[in-house]
C-alpha cells in the first residue's frame, strides 16, 4: 500500500517538474527570441513585466520608477545599470501597480489602467497581427504573418532615436518634463529638412519658438535624418549629398548610442562603453544648441521661466532665481521665480525709497529686451538712483556708460561672460515698511480684488518722490507733462464760469444727507472715494454716484470749475453723465449717474465670460465714447487712464467711460511737485516713459490693451500663477505671439462663441494690436478704430507692435 501511494507520489512529482522543466524552456525560448506570441500579457509590479530582445540589449514593458510604486510603459537598454529609457507611450505613460500591456488578436496591442481603461494602443489593423517581435536594435515591431511590419515603435518616436532608426519630413520628437517624469516637456524636435528645435508643438508657421539653428533661413533641402547601424547621425539630402550631424568615430561594434531631446532643450548623441563595468557612464559625443542661455530669437521662455537665470554648467543649462526672487515650484528649478515683496518705489509718507529698497549686484547677467528705458551717458550711480525712482524698475543694468532699465516679468534671463556688464537687482528690504502703490487703483475697485500675489500689485506707473528729480528722464517725463498742461490751462482761464451750463450745483450738505453721511463706498479710484447716495427729486428717488475728490490742489479752484464745465458738455450715450457738483470750501465733489451693473473690470472677471455678443458691443460702445471725447465735443478731452475699472456699464449693459476729463487735474497737482506719470501699469502707452509729446494716442494704446482684455477677458499682467506654463502673461505680447501663430482657439482660451465668428474675432485682435502699437504714429486714431470695429473700413494685418520683434 505504502509502497504504491509513494511510487504514484514520485511518478506525479516527477511530471510535474518535467512539465516545469518543460515551461521554463518554453518561456526561456520566447524570452530569447525576441518573439511575443499572441495572448501575451505584462502586469504592471509583477515581476516578469518586460519581453527582451534577442541578444537581452532592449526590454519593452514595465518600468519601475524609483521610489515610487508606478511604473513607466517603455523600451529601455537592459544591459546597463540604470537602463536608460529609449522609447515611452505618449501622453499617458507612468501608471499604477497593476496596468496591464496585452498584446491579442482582438485588440492588437493595447496598454490599460488597473480598471481595464484603455490608455494607449497602437495604431494598427488587431486582425492582421500575428506576433510582436523586440529587436535587438531597440524596435518593437508588430508583424503580420508573412513577416511584414505592421506597425513599428521606431516610427512613432518619443524623445529619442537609436542607430537603425530614421526621421523623415515633418518627423517630431518630444522632450520629457524633467529627467525621471515623462509627462511632455517643453521641447520639441522638427525635421523640416533641417533639424529644428523649437518650444512649439506644431510644425512651424514662423520662426517665433525656434532656438535652433540660429538663423532664421536654415537649408531645408534634407529629405532624412539617418542615425546608421554604425552610429553616426547624418541627414541625406535631396541630391543625394549628405551632412553629417555627428562626428562618426566609435563605431558600434563596442558602443550603445542614442540621440535624445534632453529635457533641459538640447538635443545630445551619447554613447555608452557595452561591456559597462559598474560605474560607466553616457558620454556627450555631441549637442546642440551650443549655448541655449543666448537664444533669444524669441520672447517667450526658452531654458529657464519668468525671472529665473540662464547659466551654463559642464554644457548644460542651469537657472538660477535672482536675490529677491523664489522659485513658483520649488522643485523644478527650470521653472518661474516670484519676487519675495512688491517690486514697486513707495512708502510710508516720509521714507525715502532709499530706505524701502536695496540692490544685489550680479555680474554679467541680462534679460535682453526687457528694458523699457534707457539712459546714456550714465554713472552707475546714477543708474541705480534712477531704478530706486522708478516703480516699475526691477532691475538696472549698467555697462559700459549706459544704463538699462527693465521691468517684470523678466524674460530669458542668462548670464553672458562676454558682457562684462553688472545687473542691479532691486529688492525690497525685509526690515523695511511695506511698500505700497502710491497712486489707487482706477475707480471704482471691487473691494474683493485687493489680493493678486505679490508680482503684479503695482497699482500705477509713477516716478518716484520729488528730490532727486534733477535725473534727466524724470525731468524730461514731467516736463513734457507739464508743458502740454500750460498750453490748455490758458484756454480754460477765459471762461470759469459754470454757470451758464446745464450742471447743477450741490450744497455740501445736501450732499452729506444723500449719501447718509458717506457712508456706502462703491469704489476707490484715482481721484478720491466715490460713494453711492440717493436724491429726493420729485416724488422719486434717484439714485447717484458721489465722488469726493482728494487730489486736485488747493489752489486750483479756476481749473476745477473749468474742467467741470468741460465734463458737463459733454453729453454721449457711451459717457458717465455728470449731474452736477459741488465747490464748498476745501469740498470737491463731482455727482454723477448711478451705473447698475458696476464695471467693465468685474464683469470681465465674471465666470463663466460674459457672451462674446454682449463683449463686442461694450468695445463697439467704449470707442464710440472715445471718438466723442477725442474729436466731436466742444474741447478735446484725453482720458489718460483707459482701463476696464474706468468701463461702468449701465442697466441695460451699455459701455460707459468715466473719469474723463479729470486727468488734467491730477497734473495740476503733480506738476506742481513733479511726482508722478498719469495712467495704471499695463495700461501706459510706451510714450509715457520718452521725452515725447502726450498726445490723444496715449488713449489709442489703452483702448488697445482694454479690448485685447475684452476679447480674451484676461488681465492685460497676468498673474504668473494664473497662466499656462509657457504662456506669456504680458497680454500685448501673448496676443501677438498667438496672432503670429495663427491661434486665436489660444487667445481666447477655446471661447467657443468667438471661436464661431473668427472674421469679426480676427478683426477685433487685429485692431487691437494696431492700437497697441509703440510708435504713436502708427496706431490709428480713434475714429478709424471705431470704423474698423464696424466693419466699415477694412483691417489691414498688422506689423509687430514692438520695435524688439523678430521678422514674421
Ligand atoms: C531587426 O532590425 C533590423 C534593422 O532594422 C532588420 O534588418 C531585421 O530584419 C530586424 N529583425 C527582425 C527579426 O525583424
Ligand atoms: C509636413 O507637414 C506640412 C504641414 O502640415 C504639410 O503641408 C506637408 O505636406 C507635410 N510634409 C510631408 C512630407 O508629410
Ligand atoms: C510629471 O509632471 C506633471 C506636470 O508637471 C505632473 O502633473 C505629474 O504628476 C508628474 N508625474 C509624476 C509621476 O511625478
Ligand atoms: C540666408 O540664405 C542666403 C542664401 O542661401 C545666404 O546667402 C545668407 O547668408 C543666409 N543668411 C543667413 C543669415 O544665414
Ligand atoms: C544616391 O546614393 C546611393 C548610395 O550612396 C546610390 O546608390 C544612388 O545611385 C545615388 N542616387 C543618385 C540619384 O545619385
Ligand atoms: C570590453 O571588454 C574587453 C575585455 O574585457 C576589453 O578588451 C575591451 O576593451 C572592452 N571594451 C570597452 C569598450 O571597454
Ligand atoms: C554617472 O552619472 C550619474 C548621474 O548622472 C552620476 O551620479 C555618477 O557619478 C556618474 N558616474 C560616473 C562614473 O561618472
Ligand atoms: C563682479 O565683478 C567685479 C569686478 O568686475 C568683482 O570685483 C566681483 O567680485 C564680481 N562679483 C562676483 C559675485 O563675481
Amino acid at each position: 500500500m505504502t509502497r504504491t501511494k509513494l511510487s504514484h507520489a514520485m511518478a506525479n512529482l516527477c511530471i510535474q517538474l518535467i512539465f516545469f522543466i518543460f515551461l521554463f524552456f518554453i518561456s526561456a525560448l520566447a524570452q530569447n527570441n525576441g518573439i511575443v506570441p499572441l495572448g501575451r500579457s505584462l502586469t504592471a509590479g509583477e515581476t516578469s513585466n518586460s519581453w527582451l530582445s534577442p541578444s537581452g540589449d532592449f526590454a519593452f514593458g514595465f518600468q519601475k520608477i524609483p521610489d515610487k510604486d508606478l511604473y513607466l510603459f517603455s523600451i529601455w537598454y537592459n544591459n546597463i545599470p540604470d537602463k536608460t529609457v529609449v522609447w515611452y507611450a505618449n501622453p499617458t505613460n507612468t501608471v499604477p501597480r497593476g496596468s496591464t500591456v496585452a498584446l491579442d488578436a482582438q485588440t492588437g496591442l493595447v496598454f490599460r489602467d488597473p480598471q481595464g481603461l484603455q490608455l494607449w494602443s497602437a495604431d494598427v489593423n488587431p486582425n492582421q497581427v500575428d506576433h510582436g517581435f523586440m529587436n535587438d536594435t531597440g524596435n518593437f515591431i508588430l508583424k503580420g504573418s508573412d513577416e511584414s511590419w505592421l506597425w513599428e515603435s521606431f516610427k512613432h518616436p518619443a524623445d529619442t532615436i537609436l542607430p537603425n532608426q530614421e526621421l523623415e519630413i515633418n518627423g517630431t520628437l518630444s522632450s520629457r518634463q524633467s529627467a525621471t517624469n515623462f509627462s511632455q516637456g517643453r521641447f520639441y524636435l522638427h525635421f523640416q529638412g533641417a533639424v529644428v528645435l523649437t518650444t512649439s508643438r506644431n510644425v512651424l508657421i514662423s520662426d517665433d519658438g525656434v532656438y535652433y539653428p540660429n538663423t532664421a533661413n536654415w537649408s531645408n533641402d534634407g529629405y532624412k535624418v539617418i542615425f546608421d547601424s554604425g552610429g553616426t547621425m547624418y541627414i541625406r539630402k535631396v541630391n543625394n549629398q549628405t551632412e553629417q550631424l555627428s562626428p562618426s568615430r566609435l563605431g558600434s561594434e563596442n558602443y550603445y548610442h542614442r540621440a535624445t531631446l534632453d529635457f533641459d532643450g538640447l538635443f545630445t548623441h551619447y554613447y555608452h562603453p557595452r561591456n559597462s563595468t559598474s560605474n560607466s557612464n553616457w558620454t556627450i559625443l555631441w549637442s546642440v544648441p551650443d549655448n541655449i542661455c543666448l537664444t533669444i530669437k524669441y520672447k517667450g521662455v526658452i531654458a529657464c521661466g519668468y525671472n529665473n537665470v540662464c547659466m551654463l554648467e559642464n554644457g548644460r543649462p542651469v537657472c538660477k532665481c535672482p536675490k529677491g526672487y523664489v522659485l513658483r515650484d520649488p522643485n523644478n528649478m527650470y521653472g518661474d521665480c516670484k519676487a519675495n515683496s512688491l517690486v514697486s518705489c513707495g512708502g510710508v509718507e516720509g521714507d525715502s525709497v532709499e530706505n524701502l529698497y536695496d540692490f544685489e549686484v550680479m555680474n554679467d547677467t541680462d534679460w535682453p529686451m526687457n528694458d523699457f528705458y534707457q539712459i546714456s551717458p550714465s554713472s552707475e550711480t546714477i543708474c541705480k538712483l534712477s531704478c530706486l525712482q522708478n516703480c516699475l524698475c526691477a532691475v538696472a543694468i549698467f555697462r559700459v556708460n549706459s544704463c538699462w532699465m527693465l521691468k517684470l516679468p523678466l524674460i530669458n534671463g542668462r548670464v553672458d561672460y562676454r558682457l562684462q556688464s553688472k545687473a542691479f537687482i532691486k529688492y525690497h528690504k525685509s526690515d523695511a515698511p511695506p511698500a505700497y502703490p502710491i497712486v489707487p487703483q482706477g475707480y471704482p475697485v471691487e473691494s474683493k480684488s485687493k489680493d493678486r500675489g505679490t508680482l503684479i500689485l503695482v497699482g500705477s506707473v509713477l516716478l518716484g518722490s520729488s528730490f532727486l528729480v534733477n535725473l534727466t528722464f524724470i525731468t524730461a517725463a514731467c516736463l513734457g507733462v507739464y508743458l502740454i498742461y500750460q498750453k490748455k490751462k490758458v484756454i480754460f482761464h477765459l471762461n470759469t464760469d459754470a454757470k451758464d451750463i446745464n450742471l447743477h450745483i450741490f450744497p455740501y450738505k445736501e450732499l452729506a444727507e444723500a449719501t447718509d453721511g458717506f457712508k456706502e463706498e462703491l469704489g476707490r479710484g484715482s481721484f478720491g472715494i466715490v460713494y453711492k447716495g440717493e436724491l429726493q427729486i420729485s416724488s422719486k428717488g434717484s439714485i447717484i454716484a458721489v465722488k469726493k475728490l482728494d487730489r486736485v490742489a488747493k489752489d486750483a479752484e479756476k481749473e476745477f470749475r473749468a474742467e467741470v464745465k468741460t465734463i458737463g458738455q459733454t453729453n454721449h450715450k457711451n459717457l458717465v453723465r455728470l449731474l452736477g457738483f459741488c465747490d464748498e470750501g476745501q469740498h470737491r465733489l463731482l455727482v454723477y449717474e448711478y451705473m447698475s451693473h458696476g464695471t467693465l473690470a468685474r464683469l470681465l472677471l465674471h465666470d463663466p465670460k460674459p457672451s462674446w455678443n454682449l463683449r463686442t458691443q461694450i468695445a463697439i460702445g467704449i470707442a464710440r465714447g472715445l471718438v466723442y471725447l477725442h474729436e466731436e465735443c466742444r474741447t478735446q478731452i484725453i482720458h489718460c487712464d483707459i482701463k476696464p475699472q474706468n468701463v461702468l456699464l449701465d442697466e441695460y449693459f451699455n459701455a460707459r467711460i468715466s473719469d474723463f476729463g479729470l486727468a488734467k487735474l491730477l497734473m495740476i497737482s503733480q506738476s506742481q511737485t513733479m511726482t508722478s506719470i498719469r495712467g495704471t501699469k499695463g495700461y501706459v502707452a510706451p510714450e509715457w516713459f520718452r521725452n515725447n509729446q502726450i498726445n490723444a494716442k496715449v488713449d489709442v494704446y489703452s483702448f488697445g490693451v482694454l479690448l485685447l482684455e475684452i476679447i480674451s477677458c484676461r488681465k492685460c499682467v497676468e498673474d504668473i500663477e494664473n497662466i499656462g506654463e509657457g504662456e506669456n502673461p504680458i497680454l500685448t505680447d501673448w496676443a501677438w505671439d498667438c496672432f503670429q501663430e495663427g491661434r486665436l482657439d489660444k487667445f481666447v482660451d477655446n471661447d467657443l462663441e468667438a471661436l464661431e465668428d473668427k472674421m469679426m474675432l480676427k478683426r477685433f485682435l487685429m485692431v487691437a494690436i494696431w492700437c497697441i502699437q509703440e510708435n504713436p504714429s502708427l496706431r490709428p486714431k480713434m475714429r478709424k478704430v471705431s470704423q474698423m470695429l464696424d466693419g466699415i473700413v477694412e483691417v489691414m494685418v498688422p506689423p509687430c507692435p514692438s520695435p524688439f520683434c523678430s521678422t514674421s
